[in-house]
């Protein structure tokens, strides 16, 4: 059989052997819950996910109080809606703004309370020639969600610059960065930024699936969306007292084995984040073709592309079918597809598994495809 060319990192990251090898030693040797266990073994893991907090804490430049474990982005940006309509003074909020680059995932738990009539208006930032938000255009708003980078589009947006000017617009405004992408390109700083939450998922940065980021930075100033075990100091058929952040968060048994993956899969992206200079290159032989239109700029993290007279489905199930996995369709970011006037696109994305001689052989195949 011949040798598959996974250029579909930005679905989700092929796992390096250290994460693997931890989890399952964990899985064989060290497995019990944590939060809960009083034995040697079970404190054991609570310690293991303590320091995976920290990891993750020190990765974004958060406190470990602020780093809440969930599922996955998809979950994180749901809870965010979640905790946000459960405060008090959530009913006076009446906008929320969203971009064209957004995900479904960061914008249609937005517009699902908007078609529900429990908030009044979707505002839009603006994008620039290239798809970028311009930070001058972010509207006045109660509620921000911010794409730090397109998973179509694969550039950084200026996250620094478009907080500033929410908050000199309105300094009350919540702002919500989903950094599912951006995270495995470039370092992330929530301190700098000044974001009131940001998620991201595990299995994009090379640990597992069912392990996602919520940072709060004020994690203790919201009451929590989920109730269990684990989350409660007292409780009585009246009362409840919770504990602080980040248990108050975590109700449940976590995806211990997932979590556990996590600080291994940091270390290994941290010193091998995915070499852009095999994009440049894709960029630069496919530019050749002239049956090709690309739609990402040459500095860009992943590049994404149409052919003249294909559909992307069908392009991408070709190369599927020479060994080349690629992502097509509308990438779950319909909103951009739309602004380019185009029902999807195909899209090459790398990690650090691949090498210039996969470029290559895709540019090869790509070219036979599309003559
Ligand atoms: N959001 C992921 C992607 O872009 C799954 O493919």
């Amino acid at each position: 059989m011949n040798k598959i060319i996974y250029l579909d990192a930005a679905a989700s990251a092929q796992k390096p052997s250290c994460v693997v090898d931890v989890e399952m030693d964990f899985l064989r040797k060290s497995y019990a819950n944590s939060g809960r266990g009083i034995c040697a073994r079970a404190t054991a893991v609570d310690d293991m996910v303590a320091t995976a907090r920290r990891r993750v804490a020190e990765f974004i430049n958060a406190d470990a109080n602020q780093i809440v474990f969930t599922s996955g982005a998809t979950d994180g940006l749901n809870r965010i809606v979640n905790i946000l309509t459960r405060q008090p003074w959530y009913l006076q909020m009446s906008t929320f703004a969203v971009s064209d680059i957004d995900h479904h995932s960061a914008r249609l738990p937005w517009q699902e309370l908007m078609y529900d009539g429990h908030i009044r208006e979707m505002l839009k930032c603006e994008l620039d020639e290239n798809f970028d938000i311009n930070p001058d255009s972010v509207p006045k708003t109660d509620f921000l969600i911010i794409t730090a980078m397109s998973n179509v589009l694969g550039r950084a947006q200026d996250v620094c610059a478009i907080i500033a000017n929410a908050r000199n617009k309105n300094p009350n405004v919540v702002t919500i960065v989903d950094a599912s992408q951006y995270v495995v390109h470039e370092k992330i700083d929530v301190k700098k930024w000044d974001c009131d939450f940001l998620v991201f998922s595990g299995h994009k940065i090379g640990a597992d699936t069912g392990v996602g980021i919520l940072y709060i930075r004020d994690a203790d100033r919201y009451f929590p969306d989920k109730f269990g075990g684990g989350m409660v100091a007292k409780v009585t058929d009246t009362s409840l007292n919770l504990y602080t952040s980040p248990d108050k968060w975590e109700a449940g048994t976590l995806p211990l084995t997932q979590i556990v993956g996590l600080m291994p899969a940091i270390d290994y992206l941290e010193k091998n984040r995915p070499n852009h200079d095999l994009i440049k290159h894709a960029y630069d032989e496919l530019a050749k073709n002239p049956r090709v239109k690309i739609l990402t700029t040459r500095d860009a993290a992943i590049l994404s592309f149409v052919v003249d007279g294909m559909h992307p489905l069908d392009v991408g199930a070709l190369l599927g079918a020479n060994n080349i996995c690629v992502r097509a369709g509308n990438m779950c970011a319909s909103w951009i597809h739309a602004r380019m006037g185009i029902p999807g696109s195909i899209r090459i994305s790398i990690g650090s598994w691949n090498t210039m001689d996969d470029i290559n052989k895709t540019i090869d195949v790509i070219n036979k495809i599309v003559k």
